[in-house]
């Protein structure tokens, strides 16, 4: 018989948001008539911008004909999309950021766990608690940790709590860890990172000779304009950071499927005592493994960035932000305690009454047929806590909001 990958054995029960549909299913069995209302998952709900539709109705005509037709892309994506980005998320912000550092790719989530192909098993890892379960479970998949305990933590791994007694803010380790995954705006709990903050990150990060795994997918969301949206407007990351960066929550293309990932030519690793760079071993990765992003969804991603793209997407997030100023000041008049959901489409809500998040969770699905995700799911510091996302349609947050005031 085959060998199976043992370190999958590791994993908690479930991925958190399968194990989410597995009790909404079973709800639902119970229950066919309710009217569930889904801020779970931080899934998009509102139409493609009419920019990127055009603009891929153009490329499926192109690819019709002898001329425009295309086979295989570049693995590292198109050139007109690289510098697009390029030009338009870092030059504009005064990151020095040159298009072929930029990858494009089908998912942050893909790319923050394919990173780890590049990287040694040996690191010594931290991740803040709560965190995107995706960060840990590709490292237990890898076997880059031990068995997990009762709070849900795996050995190996560090956990830098953030709460609301720190602000939400991770406090930056005394002792060495050579990767650190960072994610700002903060999903679950929607908190932000100052230009201070960040910096002390990096500064850190240099001192150790580490790197910051920086996870940008919610930058869009960011209303303050003192927030940097990239770790590249701190002087000195291009030495010590990837930045993941993804179309999905800006411009809707959580279904059609499209991101990058910056790698710096600067950053360098170690293979025993030789010094590798990062960029080349993340380049025969993705020649190797991946045929890159189709080109009519690379099309629709370049449409972000003209001017009808840019004011459309604006709206869509406007559109969103508002949904989360709904959901925060509700669910504050209430009583409910609310962090994020000024800089971030998520709400992070202390439980009431000390309940636990799974059993708020239970609630809340029975009792006002609202999914949203419990904290726990997120670490164990998450625990206690509730995340309510702004992805929906404005009747379906207001009504959610109703039901849970009313509760
Ligand atoms: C979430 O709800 O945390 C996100 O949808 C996860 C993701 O983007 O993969």
């Amino acid at each position: 018989m085959v060998q199976v990958n043992a370190d999958y054995l590791k994993l908690k029960a479930g991925y958190l948001f399968p194990e989410i549909s597995r009790r909404i299913k079973e709800f639902s069995f119970k229950y066919p008539d309710s009217d569930l209302i889904r801020l779970g998952i931080g899934d998009v709900t509102e139409p493609l911008p009419m920019a990127c539709r055009e603009a891929m109705k153009v490329a499926i005509e192109e690819m019709g004909t002898a001329e425009g037709f295309r086979g295989y892309g570049p693995e590292q994506g198109y050139s007109w999309l690289r510098e697009s980005i390029c030009l338009n998320d870092y030059l504009s912000r005064g990151c020095k950021i040159s298009a072929d550092e930029i990858f494009i790719s089908d998912g942050s989530k893909c790319d923050s766990s394919n990173i780890l192909d590049i990287l040694g098993k040996e690191n010594k890892i931290a991740v803040t608690d709560p965190v995107y379960p995706v960060y840990v479970d590709t490292n237990v998949m890898t076997g880059r940790t031990g068995e997990v305990n009762e709070s849900g933590e795996y050995q190996g791994l560090t956990y830098i709590p953030i709460h609301s007694e720190n602000g939400f803010e991770a406090e930056i380790p005394k002792e060495k860890f050579d990767l650190i995954y960072l994610c700002f705006p903060n999903n679950p709990t929607g908190a932000v990172a100052t230009r201070e903050q960040l910096a002390s990150w990096v500064d850190y990060a240099k001192k150790y000779n580490s790197l910051i795994l920086f996870d940008a997918a919610y930058e869009a969301f960011i209303q303050d304009e003192s927030i940097p949206h990239s770790i590249y407007e701190i002087e000195g990351a291009k030495d010590c950071a990837i930045e993941f960066r993804s179309f999905s929550k800006n411009a809707g293309f959580t279904g059609i499927r499209c991101a990058f990932t910056v790698i710096p030519k600067t950053l360098k690793g170690k293979a025993g005592n030789k010094e590798v760079d990062l960029w080349s071993l993340w380049n025969r990765r993705q020649s190797t493994k991946f045929n890159g992003v189709n080109y009519i969804v690379q099309r629709g991603a370049e449409a972000v960035y003209s001017e009808q793209g840019q004011a459309q997407i604006k709206r869509l997030i406007s559109f969103y932000m508002d949904n989360a100023q709904i959901i925060k000041s509700n669910l504050t008049s209430a009583g409910f305690e609310v962090f994020g959901a000024i800089n971030a489409p998520y709400a992070w809500i202390k439980t009431p009454e000390n309940m636990s998040s799974w059993d708020f969770f239970d609630f809340l699905l029975k009792k006002a047929n609202v999914v949203g995700t419990p904290g726990s799911g997120f670490g164990a510091a998450g625990e206690g806590y509730f995340r309510l996302s702004a992805f929906n349609s404005r009747e379906n947050v207001e009504k959610a909001m109703e039901r849970i005031v009313k509760l």
